[in-house]
């Protein structure tokens, strides 16, 4: 993994494999210091592959002591293979063999949470991308796909729960107080999508009766002492099964479906075949100490896992390049069915503030690459919020461009084509252009061409003719490797919006919402019989992930808030609102001018808050002002602390002017039922924990609230939002102390209370940020060896901290860098991650931008640094 000159991988590279293995026959005899692992494959020349004579390369990684290797039960002497650092390469080969090997590995020594680890007292396995290959040896690739038998020997009183893929077919005792289990998947499945567990764990039971009448065995093992943090799960997990017979009439396969909980993960979750591993932050969750967005994010994660059983495994991707052909579809796929459990247009713009903060400001920045990159060094790095995110935007155009019912059908054509193949994007977007006759080409830019579209609209109207015209002018700025971007098919869903709040008909057949291609690089739209000049609703519900740009007067604005018909419209004409407004504070900041907050701002907010008849969801939304992260993406410089003052001062000038009404909310949504996480309750506290943020800019009219609020809580959600409160307002601090020692106190045994407990503290705005980050991180609630804790506490930090992260000594870069280099002995894929705040510094003004270069640079002098660290290093210098 240390690589002075990392090699850059290409898709135009890409081959077939030479060979291919019909069976993989696996022993995993698990012992204290090291584990012995056997391997069978029988392997068989692939027809398809232009040399058929080629050497047999097997991965293997440095980790494999490799004790014996046979060839149809044949020692192969020395001169008959050869190991090198990353593989192990056979020559003279047979068309059809079985390759035996050996190798004894070290798991309870692997930090890196690849291959197979120790997570506290349980083993377990993370095998993609490529860490199969830190387990035996073998064709780590997706596009080889295997039938596998796997047993698995421990010690029976350490490790009663021995799990793997598919079936347990066989069971029984060996000596010396040892037990072993034989599990077989009729599956075949690519490596990345095996897995093993081996611990002491309990579980939680239930049953899923299919479409088809089969009992599905649903299993969630955990540790004992979180038995009461299942049932959310469970209840997603089997609300996922049902939505996706019928949403996309898939079926589950195998007779058991198996989750497993783990403490040290590098990511959310994964889908392994029929035994998906979870972060305990993606499964585990009780009111007590969990909040709704951690609930939500359970929700959306069980069923992200449950639905790659298809998108992903009975179909796989090819090669890496095709990542997004699982990811993208699958996160469209959950996204929708959060939609469907909860509210549809919340979660939609929760989604595209997500994008526009996260997405946008990758696209914009060294790293940027396209839905499907072209090259990459380490692929760990390509796990990304394009490749996701983005990703999952273009399935959503293609739905959108085609209609529910073809692209139900191509899906399902998609699905049934290519069952148990491994695939590339072009088969998904060819599936979907056979269905529905719609021609896709020029579409297909959305995968190849990196950037965030840009789209300039200009209107006319004439009053004589009655005619309305919208004229659409598309762009794409350059990006590394990218310039001169054809124009994308960019679906624009648009609607015009009459004076008394009415959408006007478009067209002949009277529809009030259209959604035009726009396919050239400049287009005018011309509506008839338009009888007054209306307001134009463009963009509707986010139908493309471009930035588009109308020159919106603020009454206007005020108008689509009140009157647009569409929901997430309504959310982003205040939105853009509250951009104008903040801009114009940023500039009067820089510029040292008396700032002086925006009437209508303040009286838009006032109208929300007064008329009760609101969805306490959307009010919740349209009060939020855009994170100083968002703000960050739009600036073309980024001024951090002109930035922080006048959103500050906006949030205090709201607070100040709309008290009364503030007051009258928070007394207003005082919880009376019991505590359940459901999208009504969880707007009311959102609406109010929002709320009390407000108030918490009035000396001494939140600080007391807050300190109720902290003290009488029944649930997470109230409780992390007052200490949050608290733990902010500078004249509250001896209170945020004694409420921070309350709840470490109260959760000192919940590892994830905890975590939150750190992040809170994390991306606290008060001055001297870094010196109580340095302290925590002596503390036993902090620990560099697990990425939960990294990331709550260095992570959050400096990524979400903005005015501290930026000092203007530089501490703030000085401190990522050493951590980084820390963590890149123990964990590249967790050290390769936290680079990214740091990555952003040609944004910055100076001193900022040479320090952040300087910490970049001193990264990039390090020795043996992981490929994973060296190639965003390299790409952001
Ligand atoms: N494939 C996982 C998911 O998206 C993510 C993952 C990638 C997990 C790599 C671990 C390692 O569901
Ligand atoms: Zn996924």
């Amino acid at each position: 993994m240390k690589d002075a000159t990392p090699q850059t991988i290409y898709l135009k590279n890409y081959r077939v494999p030479d060979f291919l293995i019909d069976n993989t026959d696996l022993v995993f005899d698990l012992h204290k210091d090291y584990c012995r692992v056997t391997s069978a494959l029988t392997l068989r020349r692939n027809p398809d592959s232009q040399n058929q004579t080629a050497a047999l390369t097997l991965n293997g990684g440095s980790g494999l002591d490799l004790q014996r290797i046979e060839r149809d039960g044949q020692a192969l002497s020395q001169e008959q293979y050869v190991r090198t650092e990353d593989a192990l390469t056979i020559s003279q080969m047979p068309d059809n063999c079985v390759i035996t090997t050996e190798v004894l590995i070290k798991p309870h020594l692997n930090t890196t949470m690849m291959g197979l680890y120790k997570s506290r007292t349980l083993y377990c396995t993370q095998c993609e991308a490529e860490g199969f290959r830190n387990i035996t040896f073998y064709l780590d690739r997706p596009d080889v796909m295997s039938e596998f038998t796997s047993k698995l020997i421990a010690d029976r009183q350490q490790y009663p729960v021995l799990l793997s893929n598919g079936n347990a077919i066989e069971q029984g005792t060996v000596d010396d107080g040892r037990h072993y289990v034989v599990w077989h998947d009729p599956f075949k499945k690519p490596a990345y999508l095996f897995a093993l567990v081996a611990g002491d764990l309990s579980v939680v039971e239930d049953t899923f009766t299919t479409q088809s009448g089969r009992d599905i065995r649903l299993q969630i093992f955990v540790e004992q002492k979180d038995l009461n943090k299942c049932d959310h799960a469970m209840l997603s997990l089997k609300n996922a099964m049902d939505w996706d017979e019928q949403t996309y009439g898939r079926e589950y396969d195998l007779d058991r479906f198996m989750i497993v909980a783990v403490d040290d993960f590098n990511m959310g979750a994964m889908e392994n075949k029929g035994l998906n591993i979870f972060n305990t932050s993606a499964v585990l969750a009780n009111p007590q100490t969990t909040t709704d967005a951690a609930f939500q994010r359970v929700e959306g994660i069980v069923a992200h896992e449950y639905f790659h059983n298809w998108s992903g495994n009975r179909v796989t991707c090819r090669d890496w390049f095709q990542l997004s052909l699982k990811e993208g579809f699958t996160v469209y796929r959950d996204a929708q069915f959060s939609a469907d459990m909860n509210s549809s247009v919340v979660k939609r713009i929760e989604d595209v503030v997500y994008l526009r903060t996260y997405q946008f400001a990758e696209d914009a920045g060294p790293m940027s690459h396209p839905v499907q990159p072209d090259s990459y060094m380490e692929i760990n790095n390509f796990y990304t919020l394009t490749v996701y995110e983005k990703g999952a935007e273009v399935v959503g155009m293609i739905h959108a461009l085609l209609g529910d019912k073809k692209f139900r059908q191509g899906s399902d054509l998609y699905f049934s084509r290519h069952d148990g193949q491994a695939v590339t994007i072009e088969e998904f977007v060819g599936a979907m252009e056979e269905v529905s006759g719609t021609d896709l080409q020029q579409f297909r830019r959305w995968y190849k061409q990196s950037g965030t579209p840009v789209v300039e609209v200009q209107s006319t109207y004439n009053a004589e003719a009655k005619t309305y015209s919208l004229t659409f002018t598309q762009s794409c700025p350059n990006t590394p490797g990218q310039s001169h971007k054809k124009p994308f098919i960019i679906p624009i869903k648009l609607g015009l919006v009459g004076a008394d709040g009415q959408d006007l008909p478009l067209n002949s057949k009277g529809d009030q919402s259209i959604v035009h291609p726009l396919s050239q690089a400049t287009e005018t739209l011309v509506f008839e019989n338009i009888s007054e000049p209306p307001v134009p609703s463009l963009l509707r519900g986010f139908s493309a992930p471009v930035k588009l740009n109308y020159a919106y007067t603020s009454d206007q604005l005020a108008h689509l808030m009140t009157h647009d018909s569409d929901g997430f419209n309504r959310w982003d004409a205040g939105q853009t609102l509250c951009f104008c407004v903040l801009q114009q504070l940023i500039e009067n900041q820089i510029a040292g001018r008396e700032l002086v907050m925006d009437k209508q701002l303040t009286e838009v907010f006032a109208s929300l808050l007064s008329d009760h008849s609101l969805d306490p969801a959307m009010v919740n939304l349209m009060l939020q002002l855009p994170s100083e992260a968002q703000l960050h993406e739009r600036a073309d410089i980024i001024h951090v602390q002109a930035i922080h003052r006048a959103r500050q001062f906006a949030r205090k000038s709201i607070a100040q002017a709309l008290q009364e009404q503030l007051l009258h909310t928070y007394q207003r949504l005082t919880e009376t039922e019991d505590y359940a996480p459901v999208s009504q309750q969880i707007a009311r506290r959102a609406l109010r924990n929002t709320v009390l943020g407000y108030l918490m800019q009035i000396d001494n009219i939140g600080v007391d609230l807050a300190w109720q609020q902290f003290n009488s809580a029944n649930n997470m959600t109230d409780k992390a939002a007052a200490l949050t409160a608290l733990v902010n307002c500078p004249a509250a601090q001896d209170k945020a102390q004694q409420a921070l020692q309350a709840f470490e106190q109260q959760y000192a045994e919940e590892t994830l209370a905890i975590n939150l407990w750190l992040q809170i503290q994390a991306t606290n705005a008060q001055p001297d940020g870094l010196q109580r980050i340095k302290a925590l991180m002596e503390t036993s609630a902090f620990s560099i060896n697990n990425p939960n804790k990294v990331r709550s506490l260095i992570g959050a930090f400096c990524a979400s901290n903005p005015i501290n992260f930026h000092e203007l000594d530089g501490s703030g870069y000085q401190f990522l860098q050493q951590q980084i280099i820390q963590l890149n002995d123990l964990n590249p894929q967790v050290a390769a991650r936290l680079v990214t705040p740091l990555t952003r510094w040609k944004k910055l003004p100076e001193p900022n931008r040479r320090l952040m270069r300087d910490a970049l640079q001193q990264i990039a002098n390090q020795d043996g640094l992981v490929k994973d660290v060296r190639e965003i290093v390299t790409k952001s210098l």
